[in-house]
């Protein structure tokens, strides 16, 4: 029987390798950013998302985050995550599949939350910056 440990190895492994640590230049059009943080802990996540304007899809995601184990990870594992949607798809993303994925306990959900927080936010300022160049922000409104 193995001891129960408190993070799960999935958790474990985004936070000591996460994928995708960076930033992207927030000047160009087709970058979104979303910075959010958590009222609960006073942590701190920035997403930036590249959109290919022709088609709506995500081509690259940066993360930073300033917070616990699970709140990198949750990050890391959304950046793999959202990279080839369309806005439309990454913009159904929930914390609960983040931390269904991830295995994070009840007491964790909030670092998720970061995660789909900080996605919805940076496709939010995506779509401000580019008002008219999505054809999904038809079907949207
Ligand atoms: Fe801030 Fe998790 S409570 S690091
Ligand atoms: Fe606050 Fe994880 S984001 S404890």
């Amino acid at each position: 029987v193995v001891a129960k440990r408190s993070y799960h190895e999935k958790v474990l492994d985004h936070y000591s390798r996460p994928r995708n640590v960076g930033t992207l230049d927030k000047k160009d059009k087709s970058v979104g950013e979303g910075l959010v943080g958590a009222p609960a802990c006073g942590d701190v996540m920035r997403l930036h998302i590249k959109v290919d304007p022709e088609t709506g899809v995500i081509s690259d995601v940066k993360f930073k985050t300033f917070g616990c184990g699970s709140a990198i990870a949750s990050s890391s594992y959304v950046t793999e995550l959202v990279r080839g949607m369309t806005l439309e798809q990454a913009s159904k993303v929930k914390n609960t599949e983040i931390a269904k994925e991830l295995c994070l306990p009840p007491v964790k959900l909030h670092c998720s939350m970061l995660a789909e927080d900080a996605i919805k936010a940076a496709i939010k300022d995506y779509r401000t910056k580019n008002p008219h160049a999505m054809p999904t922000n038809l079907a949207g409104t």
